[in-house]
C-alpha cells in the first residue's frame, strides 16, 4: 500500500470544496452558541448523530439547516480558517473554495457579510501555507434568475471571486437551465466549473451540455462521461479537468466509484482528487487518496499523477504553479 507520509508530502490542490460542508460538530456547536441560535443539538454526539444520509437529497436535507449557525463576518472567516488549517496539514497547496451565496442570502445574511468574512481568510492563507480562492456557486435548485442577480451582486466584488460553479440538486435541473447565467459569468471574466454528478438521470446529455454549449473548463464529479468515449477523448484532447470525491461518493451513491476514477485519470484526461463536504462525509483531501489508492491499488505514479493534475488544473497563477510542480 501507499503510505500516508508519502501522500501528505505531494503538493495538491483542493478544487472541489464546498467550505459549508466543512463545518465540524465543534464549531457547529460553538457558533450555535456565540449567536444565540437554537439548533436543537447540544452535544457533539448529538451533532454526529444528525448527519445521517443516503443519497444527495437526504444530504441536502441536512446540509441546509446546518448553515443557520452562521450568521456573521467572524463566523464565515473562522469555518474558512479551520479549514484552511485542515488541508495545510494534508499538503493542499492550492485551495479553490466553493461557497454557495444564495444558502445564505435566502435567510437574511447579506452577501457582503459572507464575502467579507472569505475573504479575510483567504487573504490570511498564505500564513498557513495555502494559496486559496473562491469560486462562487448557483443554487440549481433556485431559479435562474436567482442565480443571475446572485452573479450581478457579486460584480463588486469581481476581484475576490476566480470563477463559478453550480451545484445542489441536479434532478430536473440540467445545465442549460443556467447557459445565459454563465455566458454573462464568462463575460465578465470567470472561469466556469460546474457540477456534473454521479449516476444522476441524463448525466451523460448533462456533459454533452456542459461541455458543447457552456464551456466549461472543468466538470465537478463527471465520471459517468466513461458513458460516452467520444466524450473522453474530447475531455482529453481539451485538457478538461475533472474534480472527483470518492469519499463523497460512497456517501451519496452506492460506491467511491474508484474504477471510475482511475479508467479516467489512466485515459489521460486531468482528474484531481477532492473531499466536497469533509464535516459531513468524514474525510479530508489526504483519506480521499488513501481511501482510492487502497481500494483500487493506486501505484505510486498513479498517486503522483493526480497530485499534479490538480495542480495544472487549478486557476492558480503559472508562476504558482510552477513552483509547485
Ligand atoms: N452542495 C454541497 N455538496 C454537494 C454535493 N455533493 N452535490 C451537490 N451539491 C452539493
Ligand atoms: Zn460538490
Amino acid at each position: 500500500g501507499i503510505d500516508r507520509g508519502f501522500i501528505d508530502a505531494l503538493p495538491k490542490a483542493e478544487l472541489h470544496l464546498h467550505i459549508e460542508g466543512t463545518l465540524e460538530p465543534e464549531l457547529k456547536l460553538e457558533l450555535a452558541e456565540r449567536n444565540g441560535v437554537d439548533i436543537g443539538q447540544s452535544s457533539i454526539e448529538d451533532v454526529r448523530a444528525s448527519y445521517e444520509f443516503t443519497d444527495l437529497t437526504s444530504f441536502l436535507a441536512v446540509y441546509y439547516p446546518a448553515m443557520e449557525v452562521l450568521r456573521t463576518e467572524d463566523d464565515f472567516r473562522d469555518l474558512a480558517l479551520a479549514y484552511l488549517r485542515r488541508a495545510a496539514a494534508d499538503g493542499v497547496v492550492r485551495a479553490e473554495i466553493f461557497f454557495d451565496p444564495q444558502a445564505h442570502t435566502s435567510r437574511g445574511v447579506p452577501f457582503a457579510t459572507v464575502i467579507d468574512g472569505l475573504w479575510s481568510a483567504v487573504q490570511e492563507a498564505p500564513s498557513l501555507g495555502v494559496d486559496a480562492a473562491l469560486i462562487l456557486c448557483f443554487l440549481r435548485d433556485m431559479s435562474a434568475q436567482s442565480a443571475m442577480e446572485t452573479l450581478e451582486a457579486s460584480l463588486p466584488y469581481r476581484d475576490r471571486i476566480v470563477g463559478v460553479g453550480l451545484d445542489s440538486d441536479e434532478r430536473g435541473n440540467p445545465p442549460e437551465k443556467f447557459a445565459a447565467v454563465f455566458a454573462r459569468a464568462k463575460e465578465v471574466g470567470y472561469r466556469l466549473t460546474m457540477h456534473c454528478d454521479i449516476d444522476q438521470v441524463g448525466s451523460i446529455e448533462n456533459i454533452g451540455t456542459v461541455l458543447h454549449e457552456i464551456g466549461v473548463e472543468r466538470i465537478d464529479h463527471g465520471t459517468n462521461i466513461l458513458e460516452d468515449p467520444a466524450l473522453v477523448a474530447e475531455a482529453v484532447e481539451r485538457g478538461i479537468g475533472f474534480t472527483c470525491c470518492p469519499v463523497s461518493n460512497s456517501f451519496v451513491t452506492a460506491d467511491m466509484k474508484g474504477a471510475e476514477i482511475l479508467a479516467l485519470s489512466r485515459a489521460g484526461a486531468k482528474v484531481s482528487i477532492a473531499s466536497d463536504d469533509p464535516a459531513y462525509f468524514g474525510g479530508y483531501v489526504g483519506d480521499n487518496i488513501e481511501a482510492l489508492a487502497a481500494a483500487q491499488e493506486l501505484t505510486r505514479e498513479d498517486v503522483v499523477r493526480l497530485a499534479r493534475d490538480s495542480i495544472e488544473i487549478s486557476w492558480a497563477d503559472d508562476a504558482a504553479k510552477a513552483r509547485w510542480l
